[in-house]
């Protein structure tokens, strides 16, 4: 494969050395183009050492051989990494000028990023602007992982290990699985509706169930766009390291369904696991409620229906799956409540399961059923959380399947 690594001006550059040789290794052609600032960090003759090709930053090398657009169209896969904040803020505009920024304007072969800097640049409005508007393009992101900075503190904004970069990239162009191509969102978690500033109303979600969904999905080829509104500790930390998975932190109903709406729009497939509560206090306290005032009587006023929300807006070929946590005395009441509310919602597949005092939240297995748009049961799993997920996406996928006509990567994907 032909394989362009674009390198920008960070500290990280230097583990870029270790993913170029692995490419080699690998028997890939690959050609660096550093940045002007990339090579104060490692040189140009690091580059061409460990790539075994000649390297320049200039436009104006080798015209004769129009190297400033043959780089980029002869490419099978481009790789940026680190992508500084400053390179990103160029890809985003479009801005060509240097060899870098050309080739990533001639190429039509998938762009992999894998930005590196401190925690404050990489959550700046602008780079998350930048970064959205990479993503609508179907550049892939690829991190940044958690961790402790160049500058001793700790934080997002880690360049993620030149390996996981290496294998993100290779599964872009050699999508695997049965759900490569899609692109999907899975909300998690149980949402908080703030009292005062220190209380909330919330409920016993771990959040454990959609992260295995979310993971199971990853693992199938999809790009996975995890909402995760409030979980136990750890629970996120395997999907937050898998390359394919972006992950958002809300907190009340609102904030999730702000997310949920603008993921929706791209997704293929939309799953929603989280917890959501179904009302919110009116007129909730700038200042702690004090015990000497009394006993505070909270107003509750209705949220929005969230899933109701994305069965409404929902664009062909979209799948929406929903959940449902209920306490019934059985089987068969569990059945009727699920197939009640799977009408009520319009959701192509329900997914049902019981919880109590000692089942469903907080644990490692669930029973779940998969009601169908007949109210039939097409999937019963009795297991870890991660078997219910694997379940449910067989169903998913062969509800999608029948929606789309065939199963058929969306706009998002660059495969
Ligand atoms: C020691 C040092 C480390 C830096 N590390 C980063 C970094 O990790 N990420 C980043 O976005 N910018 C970093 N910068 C700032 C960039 O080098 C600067 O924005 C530069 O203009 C990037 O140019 P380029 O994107 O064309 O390579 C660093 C600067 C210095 C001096």
């Amino acid at each position: 494969m032909f394989v362009v690594v674009g390198v920008t001006g960070g500290i990280a550059a230097y583990k870029t050395v270790h993913l170029v040789r692995a490419l080699v290794t690998n028997g890939h052609e690959v050609h660096v183009v550093p940045t002007e600032d990339a090579l104060r960090f490692v040189g140009t003759t690091t580059w061409e050492a460990v790539s075994r090709h000649p390297v320049t930053t200039s436009v104006h090398d080798e015209v004769a051989e129009v190297r400033h657009v043959a780089l980029g169209t002869r490419a099978d896969l481009v790789i940026v990494a680190p992508a500084t904040a400053n390179t990103l803020a160029k890809m985003a505009a479009g801005i060509a000028d240097g060899l870098l920024g050309v080739t990533l304007l001639a190429t039509t072969a998938p762009v992999v990023v894998a930005p590196a800097m401190h925690t404050a640049m990489w959550e700046h409005a602008a780079t998350q602007a930048n970064i959205a508007t990479l993503r609508d393009r179907g550049v892939h992101i690829v991190g940044p992982a958690d961790g402790p900075l160049t500058g001793g503190d700790s934080g997002p904004g880690r360049m993620v290990e030149p390996d996981e970069i290496v294998a993100a990239a290779l599964a872009v162009v050699q999508p695997h699985g049965d759900l490569a191509g899609l692109t999907v969102t899975v909300t998690t978690g149980g949402t908080r509706e703030p009292i005062d500033p220190v209380r909330y109303l919330g409920n016993r979600s771990s959040g454990r169930q959609g992260a295995a969904v979310a993971l199971a999905a990853a693992d199938r080829g999809a790009t996975v766009t995890l909402i995760a509104a409030h979980v136990d500790d750890g629970v996120l930390d395997a999907a937050s390291r898998h390359t394919a998975i972006t992950v958002h932190r809300v907190s009340s109903t609102a904030e999730l369904k702000a997310a949920t709406d603008a993921a929706a729009a791209a997704s293929d497939v939309i799953v929603m696991v989280a917890a959501v509560a179904d009302y919110r206090v009116a007129g909730v306290s700038d200042h702690k409620l004090r015990k000497e005032d009394g006993a505070p009587r909270l107003e509750l006023v209705e949220n929005p229906d969230i899933l109701a929300g994305l069965v409404e807006a929902r664009h062909a070929g979209q799948t929406v799956v929903g959940f449902a946590a209920e306490t019934a005395a059985d089987d068969g009441e569990l059945l009727e409540r699920g197939r009640a509310k799977r009408t009520r919602k319009g959701v192509d597949l329900l997914a049902v399961n019981r919880v109590g005092w000692e089942a469903g939240f907080e644990s490692g297995t669930n029973r779940l059923v998969v009601l169908d748009t007949a109210g039939a049961v097409v999937a019963d799993v009795d297991g870890s959380k991660r078997e219910a997920a694997e379940a449910l996406w067989d169903a998913a996928l062969a509800v999608h399947a029948g929606r789309v006509g065939a199963h058929r990567p969306s706009d998002q994907s660059a495969d």
